[in-house]
């Protein structure tokens, strides 16, 4: 046998036709014809197929439980937020998704409404409230806020070394009225890590690797689709040169200083209706 061209990608395409899942055929046969197509268009060399594979190996080598590389690299070329997109619900009105991000920890206090979840990290003070509705205006009590921020030097609880507990972290529930409210410190841009080989990348292409301040949020309650978002300032002169292209103009919103110095953002959070 001697293939090449057309023929060679034909070959390895039909190779999965024994797959025992008739989507892994279909990905794997999509997957191989792009690959394929991208190596012929850039006319690939040696050189740079082998510099590939020392990226992706050095990627695979600097991940662990604390830090997900692979994630990183899917957020900088934009496949995080492609995929956030082609599964978000297509319901009129519901708060639009953005990425997850590599710093949500599973299991974080829960605490009433109104607590301070800053703990001591540095920052202005800031209060953070809303209500949880359903897509006709609807309050939804009992739903389910989970929250997490970058503090005033730019960095996650999970980030620092040190800490008897976590900050600007927490869950918590609304109330009868769908309300949620917690402080927290005013988020500031803060850079998405760069000492890895994502690092290498976004210098070789000559990009920025910020991300606008913004507060995360995962809202959840039953017979509701999950909403995975973030809050944006709109003052923050990174919104256009987002690193990892999550900034959506629904989600950019005022945060109000005021005379004692501390801020405020009032954002609802609506949840699209889970068809059965
Ligand atoms: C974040 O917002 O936490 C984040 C998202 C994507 C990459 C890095 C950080
Ligand atoms: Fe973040």
């Amino acid at each position: 046998m001697d293939l090449h061209g057309d023929e060679l990608t034909d070959a390895v395409v039909t190779s999965f036709d024994g797959s025992l899942e008739p989507r892994t055929k279909e990905v794997m046969s999509a997957l191989v014809r792009h690959l394929h197509a991208f190596a012929r268009e850039v006319d690939l060399t040696e050189d740079e197929y082998f510099l590939a594979i020392d990226f992706l190996t050095r990627t695979g080598q600097i991940s662990d439980d604390k830090r997900q590389e692979f994630v990183l690299l899917a957020d900088t070329l934009g496949l995080s937020m492609l995929t956030v997109g082609l599964g978000s619900p297509d319901a009129e009105g519901a708060t639009e998704s953005t990425v997850f991000g590599p710093f949500f920890v599973e299991g974080s206090p829960e605490v009433p409404n109104g607590a301070d979840l800053a703990n001591g990290a540095p920052g202005q003070p800031c209060l953070v409230s809303g209500r949880v509705l359903t897509t006709k205006g609807e309050p939804i009590a009992g739903a389910t806020v989970e929250t997490w921020q970058a503090d005033e030097d730019g960095f996650y609880d999970v980030q620092k070394d040190g800490l008897t507990g976590p900050q600007n972290r927490g869950h918590l529930k609304t109330d009868a009225d769908g309300n949620y409210s917690f402080w927290a410190v005013k988020p500031v841009a803060y850079p998405i890590p760069v000492d890895g080989p994502v690092g290498e990348m976004l210098r070789a292409g000559g990009r920025g690797w910020m991300r606008p301040a913004h507060i995360h949020f995962m809202v959840t309650a039953p017979g509701y689709h999950r909403l995975i978002t973030h809050v944006f300032e709109a003052a923050d002169p990174y919104l256009q040169e987002d690193a990892v292209f999550g900034v959506k103009d629904s989600l950019v919103t005022e945060f109000t200083e005021h005379p004692d110095g501390h801020y405020s953002v009032s954002y609802d959070l609506v949840l699209a209706e889970e068809t059965p």
